[in-house]
């Protein structure tokens, strides 16, 4: 598989062309931001650890059913998956209040959710990726009607299937963020990455956080809560 031109740079991530038009590879960067790009830095080893992560995750999904765009690691740093249109919808899980949600409904942070939540927000980073309800997201033609009713189906089971593995791992899964592609057959898809970046663990012993919050919030062993996500995932 030939690596071609860099077709697009992320916050996290490149994603370079390559000979199959069907097909990309992802490379993973050590690049931290937060707060829509305006708290930068560098976590040292994340990239290999969300790439080998994420790919599990993908692998342990797909063997449950769920498609997703994963095709093969070709290295550390690098994964080929298939190439899709993604769908600019931001797909947030929640089982545990957290976050944003905590600060929007003034609930605090650690109670237990009545039921697994799901909620959207509009991937702008122009507009700081707004919260976007469904009826907006088909008006706007950003997904239809088929698109998201599927996109919620696999967003809950993909809950379930992380949820128990992460409680065999010591790990409460508090809330994740999914992206979803569209291939050039029309399939939905699962597609960019599951890791520390993009989920909140804590262990579910002692609560303690082992997730992108300890960069956001400067609680410190960024790269220690990486590395212990890894072990307890990856062994
Ligand atoms: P939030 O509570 O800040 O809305 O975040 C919900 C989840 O989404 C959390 O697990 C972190 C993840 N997330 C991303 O992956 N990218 C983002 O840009 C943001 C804001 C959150
Ligand atoms: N990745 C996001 C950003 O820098 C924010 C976050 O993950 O908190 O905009």
């Amino acid at each position: 598989m030939k690596k071609l031109e860099q077709l697009y740079e992320g916050k996290a991530k490149k994603v370079f062309a390559t000979d199959d038009p069907e097909l990309v590879i992802v490379e993973y960067k050590d690049d931290a931001t937060a707060f829509n790009g305006e708290k930068r830095g560098t976590i040292v080893g994340k990239g290999v650890i969300n790439n080998k992560m994420t790919n599990y995750f993908m692998r342990l999904l797909s063997e449950s059913g769920i498609p997703t765009h994963f095709v093969r690691e070709l290295s550390d740093r690098e994964t080929l998956v298939r190439r899709v249109d993604i769908v600019p919808l931001e797909v947030i899980v929640r089982n545990i209040a957290a976050g944003s949600f905590s600060k929007r409904y003034g609930v605090e942070e650690g109670r237990v959710l009545g039921r697994p939540t799901l909620e959207f927000s509009y991937k702008n980073d122009a507009l700081g990726d707004p919260l976007i309800n469904a009826y907006h997201a088909e008006a706007l033609s950003l997904a239809t009607p088929e698109e998201i009713a599927r996109i919620t189906e696999y967003a809950f089971k993909i809950n379930d299937i992380l949820r128990d593995f992460l409680t065999q791992c010591g790990i409460t899964l508090v809330d994740f963020k999914l992206e979803f592609g569209k291939t050039s057959s029309g399939e939905i898809i699962l597609a960019d990455e599951i890791s520390p970046d993009t989920c909140r663990f804590w262990d579910a012993k002692t609560g303690e956080k082992l997730d992108k919050d300890r960069f956001r919030q400067d609680l410190g062993n960024v790269e220690g809560a990486y590395r212990e996500m890894a072990r307890r995932v990856l062994g």
